[in-house]
């Protein structure tokens, strides 16, 4: 599947029988390989918009997996850089990849991110193409873990792409997508949590501020348009007062 390097559709479809952070364990050696790893061209995006709010001291990477967003962190200045995932798997991939990179070292910490073991000290927490692993129930405890690990001050800054137009092709995919896992869920355990139509604007956007966050949004504005002229896709510049 998706290039000659990548997982075979047997290993995905093991992975996705598995549990979320099994399946994950079981991908990370070919998790670089797959359309799951965050683009390059959507971190360097992401950068663009976040960069004039530094500088950034301490910058932590939540759902890191093989250290993506640690990288944006590394780019934007932060002097010490934590990421954070509960696959010891995904962590040992960023670790190596990360190996040779110089200073400042990046500190891989394997936690679940609905409890995180950090003090109130990053100036920036970023996170890429993970929260389709929370159910919309799990928001709050997660936002809430997050905000409490920011120093007063500190922002939470993700991308969120616009949802595909209904009756597009892409909307039919995403809707498939959901509905098979969960079936999937309904009938197999352990669940593997992995949805992509949950996480819409508005509902965060209410999240963020019920846990305590002022929150802004800018267009990504080098991943272009839509015919409708709306972004294709915004950060959202969560920031704790
Ligand atoms: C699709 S990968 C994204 C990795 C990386 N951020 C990127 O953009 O390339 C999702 C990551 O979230 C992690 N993850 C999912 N649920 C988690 C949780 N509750 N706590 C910590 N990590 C979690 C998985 O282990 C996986 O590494």
């Amino acid at each position: 599947m998706f290039s000659p390097e990548g997982p075979t559709l047997l290993e995905l479809t093991v992975q996705a029988m598995s549990s979320t952070e099994r399946g994950y364990d079981l991908l990370a050696p070919k998790f670089d390989r797959t359309p799951f790893r965050t683009p390059d061209r959507v971190l360097d995006a992401f950068a663009a918009v976040v960069e004039p709010l530094g500088p950034f001291v301490r910058g932590l990477d939540v759902c890191t997996g093989t250290g993506a967003g640690a990288g944006v962190l590394r780019r934007l200045g932060a002097g010490e850089v934590v990421g954070v995932d509960f696959s010891a798997g995904m962590l040992a991939e960023a670790r190596a990849a990360y190996a040779d990179a110089g200073a400042p070292p990046t500190r891989w910490v394997r936690a679940d991110t609905l409890a995180l073991p950090f003090a109130p000290a990053f100036d920036l927490a970023v996170s890429f193409g993970a929260f389709g692993h929370f159910l919309p129930a799990e928001r709050p405890a997660l936002f809430a873990q997050v905000f409490r690990s920011l120093r007063p001050g500190g922002y939470f800054a993700f991308p969120i792409p616009a949802p595909p137009p209904v009756g597009s092709r892409g909307y039919w995919a995403l809707w498939g997508f959901d509905a098979v896992m969960r079936v999937r869920n309904a009938l197999w355990r352990p669940r593997f949590v992995m949805y992509y139509r949950t996480f819409r604007l508005p509902d965060v956007r209410a999240d963020l501020e019920r846990a305590g966050f002022t929150v802004a949004t800018a267009a990504l504005e080098e991943l272009g348009r839509r015919p409708d002229g709306s972004p294709r896709a915004r950060a959202v510049l969560a920031r704790r007062p």
